[in-house]
């Protein structure tokens, strides 16, 4: 089966820009992923995120090479409304995307939209507000809803047009730590529940723990793929700005020192292993 998400060579300059802002990109995204796009600032994650639902070249033009299908579909022939269909986008300020006078019409948008008929219409906005869990908030004003609230009425607003790919970018930027974390758990619980989701984030710490893999970008570049273990042990990232999650750091430090970790899964399993070199060595 081909895969959700094909990006082949993709280029693109913005216009009036001398640099490029994406660079012979290439990766694929399967359905049921979890995918943590991370790179410094200015690196090209959003400029990638837009790419996915044509807004890169459709709306911000420049010089688009190279290939990106998703679910199927070539985004250089296709419009961005259809597009939105396929990959739904939720953005850093989430009343950007919240244009109603209660979440509920929020989350009814898309599908009316979609010109679907009202039962149809009904059903998705009942499934949607479920699979976030924010029917307590179902008949209140968004302006009126704390950012984490608002960020996760803007997620079920996407939901409802029940896209192929849950799309992010930086989602927890202006939300406190404990609204941030609840957000990824939700994204998790989506994901194991068999939405496949892109989320870029540099606070890796916060997104691997849920993360099937990791792509990391830098100047444009992809500069790695794979598990956040592959990834964040790797050393490719060291020294580029790019938050090394401390689990990973101090596996990585302890790999160095010869210790074998065997299938260590977080930082209270590293210290075991310390632990029992410790007696060893007393
Ligand atoms: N609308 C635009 N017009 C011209 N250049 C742009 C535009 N948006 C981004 N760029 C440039 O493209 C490059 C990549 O930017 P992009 O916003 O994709 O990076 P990013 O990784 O998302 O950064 P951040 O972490 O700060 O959000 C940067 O050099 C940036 O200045
Ligand atoms: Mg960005």
């Amino acid at each position: 089966m081909a895969p959700l998400v094909s990006v082949r060579n993709l280029s693109f300059r913005y216009s009036g820009a001398s640099a490029l802002a994406l660079s012979a990109v290439n990766f694929e995204i399967e359905s049921g992923e979890f995918v943590l796009l991370t790179g410094p600032s200015g690196s090209g994650k959003s400029t990638l995120l837009r790419a996915m639902n044509g807004l890169v070249p459709h709306f911000y033009g420049g010089d688009f090479s190279g290939e990106v299908r998703v679910g199927g579909v070539n985004t250089e022939n296709s419009e961005v409304s259809k597009l939105a269909e396929i990959s739904g986008l939720v953005f850093s300020d989430p009343e950007s995307q919240l244009v109603s006078l209660d979440v509920e019409s929020d989350v009814a948008f898309g599908p009316q939209n979609l010109g679907l008929e009202k039962c149809e219409i009904l059903n998705r906005v009942n499934e949607s507000i479920s699979q976030v869990g924010i029917e307590n908030l179902r008949h209140k004003p968004p302006h009126e809803l704390s950012g984490g609230e608002q960020q996760k009425a803007a997620v079920a607003s996407i939901l409802s047009i029940r896209p192929k790919i849950l799309v992010l970018d930086e989602p927890a930027a202006n939300l406190d730590p404990l609204s941030a974390a609840s957000l990824m758990e939700l994204l998790g619980e989506l994901n194991s529940k068999g939405t496949t989701v892109l989320i870029a984030e540099h606070r890796t710490t916060l997104v691997a723990p849920y993360a099937s893999r990791v792509l990391a970008m830098d100047s444009g570049r992809l500069l790695a793929s794979g598990t956040p273990r592959e990834v964040f042990t790797s050393g490719v990232l060291n020294n580029l700005g790019i938050e090394i999650p401390a689990f990973y750091a101090i596996a990585q430090e302890l790999t160095h020192r010869g210790l074998a970790l065997d299938g260590a899964r977080n930082i209270q399993d590293l210290l075991k292993v310390v632990e029992g070199r410790k007696r060893k060595n007393d």
